[in-house]
């Protein structure tokens, strides 16, 4: 087995409660066997083993390194886009108008349904490779603008597809419970029925790795939700969900009830759905993107989750209505300037806290034994990543060991 030694860097390990702010390691060394890290810690602490054993020795040339950045809450394969809309809003024309004249979700369901497979998977390479350029080696992608069977089964195959095409693990999660489509107008338990339906079957197509839900007033009760959940928990299947990104609608503490491994968006998250979250290990997942391109003015309560412990993920909810953007380096500096978190704990939140959002515990920390899936960037200091509005200062991606071109 190849064995690569880096050396010549620093290292922002993200190991959780080491002494230097973001575990970072000067002057570092890391190890890699295959596609595995097996040592990292200071070069000069190197075990003379590895450098006999080394096939490969890479010099980093004075780089920051982090581990391969994860954007765990994507809706990145749909047809078509909202930028008419984004531009009727800005003449005048409220959500709702546009809503009634059949936009919002549903002009992306429309216009998801009618593209092929094919289109969809040309549009969703963009976007995928916009978050790549940045570092990203683990994307979650959700369905959700099909809403039926075929539809959905099309884009969860889309968003498998991507990553045999690309150099970037994709988690699929399916989100039949996103909203309603215009043919069960005012029948949403009937769909609801179709969701449980639709499941099983992609379940057993190996579509799925997660399930999640949209629970709002406009979209689906606790009740609903709780359907679907009991559902995918017959099926060992982990649960995520939209919750209290519009209201408090007591999605939080159903979703903590099932083990949820996220409660995501939460500008309207209480004490009592904070610490639900605590106790059953749920992460918050913040999308400040979706924040920012809404206009809204409730801040998720950062305070609150700092309190009771939850770890916070960030992420860029990249979809065509609220958060059109292929980009997590600026989602780090929103996370920072909107929402106050320090750049340390947005860093963590695209990296260990986003792993644990997708309950993935082989990546997001570089430490012996994970995924040697890491980013070279040319930076000085951690915080930079958070600091800079544009520009990206990646240097080089490795995914699973090997250099991504
Ligand atoms: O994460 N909140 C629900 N779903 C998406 C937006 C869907 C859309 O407007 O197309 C979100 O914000
Ligand atoms: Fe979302």
């Amino acid at each position: 087995m190849s064995v690569q030694v880096w050396m010549h860097c620093d290292a922002a390990t993200m190991v959780p409660g080491a002494q230097q702010p973001y575990g970072l390691v000067e002057n570092a060394a890391l190890v890699v066997e295959g596609d595995t890290l097996a040592w990292v810690g200071p070069h000069a602490e190197l075990p003379s083993e590895w450098m006999e054993r080394c096939t490969v020795l890479n010099d980093a040339g004075g780089a920051l390194i982090t581990p391969g950045l994860i954007d765990c809450h994507t809706h990145l394969v749909y047809g078509g886009d909202r930028a008419n809309e984004f531009e009727m809003r800005l003449n005048g024309a409220s959500y709702e108008d546009i809503a009634r004249a059949g936009g919002g979700i549903a002009s992306t369901v429309q216009a998801t349904r009618t593209a092929t497979a094919a289109e969809l998977q040309a549009r969703s390479t963009r976007r995928i490779k916009g978050l790549m350029a940045e570092g990203v080696t683990t994307v979650e992608i959700k369905s959700g603008y099909g809403l039926a069977l075929e539809h959905e089964r099309k884009c969860l195959a889309v968003a498998r597809a991507l990553a045999q095409h690309h150099a970037v693990d994709v988690r699929t999660t399916f989100l039949g419970a996103h909203a309603v489509p215009h043919e069960f107008a005012g029948r949403t338990d009937d769909y609801v029925d179709t969701v449980l339906q639709m499941l099983p079957v992609l379940h057993a197509e190996g579509l799925v790795d997660a399930v999640d839900g949209f629970c709002e007033r406009i979209a689906f009760s606790t009740a609903q939700m709780e359907r679907v959940f009991a559902s995918a928990q017959a099926l060992g299947l982990p649960v995520k969900l939209h919750a209290e990104q519009l209201s408090d609608s007591g999605g939080t503490q159903l979703a903590a009830r099932y083990g949820a491994l996220s409660c995501d968006h939460l500008e309207w998250l209480s004490a009592e759905g904070a610490q639900a979250m605590a106790a059953a290990g749920t992460v918050a997942v913040l999308l400040p993107g979706a924040f920012y391109f809404l206009r809204e003015t409730k801040l998720p309560p950062i305070g609150l989750l700092r309190q009771h412990g939850v770890l916070m993920a960030v992420s860029t909810d990249s979809n065509p209505g609220t958060s059109p953007c292929t980009s997590l380096l600026l989602m780090l500096n929103m996370a920072c300037t909107l929402f106050r978190l320090t750049p340390e704990e947005a860093l963590a939140g695209v990296t260990r806290n986003a792993a644990a959002a997708l309950g993935l515990k082989d990546r997001g920390v570089l430490a012996a034994g994970k995924r040697a899936d890491f980013v070279l960037w040319d930076v000085q200091r951690p915080a930079e990543l958070s600091y800079a509005l544009g520009g990206n200062p990646r240097i080089q991606t490795i995914f699973k060991g090997q250099e991504v071109s």
